[in-house]
């Protein structure tokens, strides 16, 4: 492939680097610049752990575990198939993630560098992120976090008794041991000794019994993601620390927390042990409590042939790794063969369909009204914040319908209008994440201050009401850098309430609540920001062929709306006795101009039990609707 093309065919723009080299030369370097591109450099973006072609032994390709570790008859419970359906197995093949590593290159040059890392680690590895586009990678590459990444990685703290012995002396010889996992921080195997979680009664190929394979610790280092570009300073902002040099303790929490959901998950109740979710999550396991639990569900089955020895195991993990993407693998689907991306349509569908499923079990929904305002609670019933990780586009909102006695539309909130694209966000909640540049970054690049989706330059959240997780402290989250930002969560609180005034005249209003993994609003960013290359127009075309990401029902619910406790009868504005007077007037038969239904206890009479009723509500405030 020549040097300037991309796998894709995509021209590559040195401009900005050349920019950036003359702005350098002419001693501008500590200035601001007009639009785009900080000089940063590969050692910028340094984060410990192995590094590039230092492995004796290169990873093994995927496609060399089919033989073994699909087509036994199991569906998606094998290994190879279930993993060839998921976004980490196509993650370097992804073309929002394309689109936004142009504009990340823009912005920051060699910002490929940490992207590259995670989503292509075997590119990573064999060096080939010199190419900060993609341009360079080749081959097995497009695999991914492909099957030897996840199996070759060892645990960076060695624990006796745990951890296979021969640990101790890899990790002694790592000349840059991580500090603490996150940001693709792996520490591969040099040999392909593949790590998993059972004492193999065969052998057949190397392997090592590793229980930090089931542990959460394992993703942790590709889910917590952090930006080294950026300090820490004592006021909690980020500061871009001396360029062109490396972070080597690369501790996170010294680094700007892009994403967090490892450590989330670590301040929830989920890492105390397991919780009883009774088959929401896990598979044949009801009790989760790692990632593992929830996202590779266990099944009866065999991780291999049994015609190769594989064993009939109680507690296979299934390689599912669904979580809220319900429609990218279409597109990678639709730009790449399927004798490369291993896909077939049924695998898609059913992916798609278990994505839709983790999305519906993710939350629950309670409703209340008192007549005058209904108030919404979504529950987050998943591990981490509801949503969790990437924050650009991604979205959940509540929609509200209040329909009359005749069953005819009334009034809505949080309006999507599915041929734009467009959601009415200002009647509404919305739950997300807005990171973006502060002032001092905004002076350094020449951006507007304020949220924006400039992964590889944004060192500020603006906001952030995302629903913490079951066990939230806000100690505990403060502590790892994902407080709430611009909203307040109690804590111990797992949910949200919403108050929505209710229309007069709604006798039912109908609650959905929605998950949108691509907004327009993001996508059109990924496209219009591009001056690189055609990858954000490239994702943007496949977002508009695959139904503009199509949000998911997440929830769905009715409450009859009962009209408001009416203690003023009389219409003076007080409630007094006033109003009792006024009530007995009414039961007695004489007047009957009272304020709302003198039937206030809807027994179907007016009577002695509505005086009682009303006594009881003016002097006690209860109303029983
Ligand atoms: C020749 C057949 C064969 C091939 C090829 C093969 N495997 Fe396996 N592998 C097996 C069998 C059989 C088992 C045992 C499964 C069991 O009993 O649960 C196994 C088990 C494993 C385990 C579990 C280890 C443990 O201790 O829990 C991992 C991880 C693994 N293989 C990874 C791979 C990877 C990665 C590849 C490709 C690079 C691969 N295998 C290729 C046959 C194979
Ligand atoms: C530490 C590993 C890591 C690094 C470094 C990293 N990512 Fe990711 N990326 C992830 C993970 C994990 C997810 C999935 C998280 C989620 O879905 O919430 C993800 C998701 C994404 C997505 C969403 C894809 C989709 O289909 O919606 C995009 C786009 C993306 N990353 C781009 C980038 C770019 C560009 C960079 C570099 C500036 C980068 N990533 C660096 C781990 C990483
Ligand atoms: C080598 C880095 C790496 C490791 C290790 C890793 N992940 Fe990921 N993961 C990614 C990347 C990159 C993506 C996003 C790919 C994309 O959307 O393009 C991702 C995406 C995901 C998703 C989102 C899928 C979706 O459809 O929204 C889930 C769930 C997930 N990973 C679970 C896990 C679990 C569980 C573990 C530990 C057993 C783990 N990951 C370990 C890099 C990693
Ligand atoms: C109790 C079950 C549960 C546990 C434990 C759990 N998750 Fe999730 N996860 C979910 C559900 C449900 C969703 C879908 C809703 C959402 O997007 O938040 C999800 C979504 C995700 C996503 C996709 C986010 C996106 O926007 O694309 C990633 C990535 C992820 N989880 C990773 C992890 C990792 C890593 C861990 C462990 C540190 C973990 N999860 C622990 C249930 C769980
Ligand atoms: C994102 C990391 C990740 C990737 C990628 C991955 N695995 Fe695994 N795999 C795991 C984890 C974690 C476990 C153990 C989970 C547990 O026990 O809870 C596991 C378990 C296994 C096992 C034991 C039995 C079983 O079937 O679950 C085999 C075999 C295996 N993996 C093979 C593979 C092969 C082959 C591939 C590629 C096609 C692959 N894995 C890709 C993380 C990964």
């Amino acid at each position: 492939m020549s040097h300037g093309e991309t796998h894709s065919g995509q021209r590559r723009n040195t401009r900005l680097e050349k920019v950036w080299v003359a702005a350098v030369a002419a001693g501008l370097l500590a200035a601001s610049i007009a639009s785009g591109g900080i000089g940063t450099t590969v050692l910028d973006f340094f984060i410990p752990g192995s590094q590039p072609n230092s492995l004796p032994v290169r990873l093994a390709s995927s496609s060399g575990c089919q033989s073994c570790h699909a087509n036994y008859g199991q569906g998606d419970a094998e290994p190879h198939t279930g993993w060839s359906h998921t976004m980490m197995g196509q993650a370097a093949r992804d073309p929002i993630f394309y689109a936004c590593l142009a504009v990340a290159n823009q912005d920051a040059s060699f910002a490929g560098e940490l992207c590259l890392r995670c989503h292509t680690p075997q590119g990573w590895l064999g060096g080939r992120s010199s190419d900060p586009s993609g341009g360079a990678i080749t081959g097995t590459d497009f695999q991914g976090v492909g099957c030897s990444v996840c199996h070759r990685m060892v645990n960076p703290t060695y624990v006796p008794g745990q951890s296979p012995s021969v640990d101790q002396s890899i990790l002694a010889a790592l000349p840059f041991p991580p500090t603490n996992p996150h940001s693709g921080s792996f520490v591969m195997d040099p040999q392909d000794r593949r790590r998993g979680p059972y004492a193999l009664s065969t052998n057949p190929h190397q392997w090592l019994q590793s229980p930090f394979h089931r542990s959460s610790a394992m993703c942790a280092t590709c889910h917590d993601v952090s930006n080294p570009i950026y300090s820490r300073q004592s006021d909690d902002s980020y500061l871009l620390g001396t360029l062109n040099s490396r972070d080597l303790a690369g501790d996170k929490f010294t680094q700007f927390p892009v994403e967090r959901t490892y450590s989330e998950w670590a301040n929830s109740l989920f890492a105390q042990g397991p919780v009883d979710l009774q088959g929401r999550f896990g598979g044949n396991n009801p009790l989760v409590s790692t990632c593992q639990d929830c996202h590779m569900p266990k099944t009866q089955g065999y991780g291999a042939n049994p015609t190769n020895g594989a064993e009939l195991r109680a507690d296979l993990p299934q390689h599912l790794f669904n979580g809220a993407n319900t429609w990218v693998l279409r597109a990678v689907n639709a730009l790449y063969p399927a004798s490369e991306t291993g896909m077939t349509p049924a695998g898609i569908y059913a992916s798609i369909a278990r994505a839709q499923g983790m999305l519906a079990a993710a939350s629950d929904l309670q409703l209340f009204s008192d007549g005058a305002t209904l108030t919404t609670r979504v529950i987050n019933m998943t591990g981490h914040k509801l949503p969790t990780g990437y924050s650009e586009g991604r979205r959940i909102w509540v929609n509200v319908r209040f329909f009359d006695t005749a069953g005819a539309l009334l009034a809505e909130r949080g309006h999507y209008d599915a041929a734009s694209a467009t959601l009415t966000e200002t009647d509404t909640k919305v739950y997300r994440g807005d990171s973006g540049v502060d002032e001092v970054i905004a002076a350094q690049t020449g951006l507007a201050p304020g949220p924006g989706f400039h992964f590889a330059l944004n060192n500020k959240w603006f906001f952030d009401n995302r629903i913490p997780p079951m066990g939230f402290t806000n100690a505990g989250f403060a502590s790892v850098q994902a407080s709430p930002v611009g909203y307040a969560y109690a804590d111990g609180q797992y949910w949200d309430d919403t108050a929505f005034v209710i229309p007069p005249g709604s006798a039912r209003a109908q609650v959905q609540v929605y998950h949108q993994l691509t907004s327009k609003e993001y996508i059109e960013f990924l496209r219009d920001q591009n001056t690189t290359n055609d990858a954000g127009l490239l994702a943007y075309n496949q977002w508009a062929q695959w139904g503009k990401s199509p949000p998911t029902l997440m929830d769905e619910k009715s409450i009859d709306i009962l009209p408001p406790c009416y203690a003023d009868f009389n219409s003076d504005g007080n409630f007094d006795a006033g109003d009792i007077d006024a009530l007995i007037d009414v039961i007695a038969g004489g007047a009957t101009q009272v304020q709302g239904d003198p039937d206030i206890n809807r027994d179907g009479n007016v009577d002695q039990a509505d005086i009682d009723l009303a006594i009881d509500i003016i002097v006690g405030g209860n109303c029983p609707f």
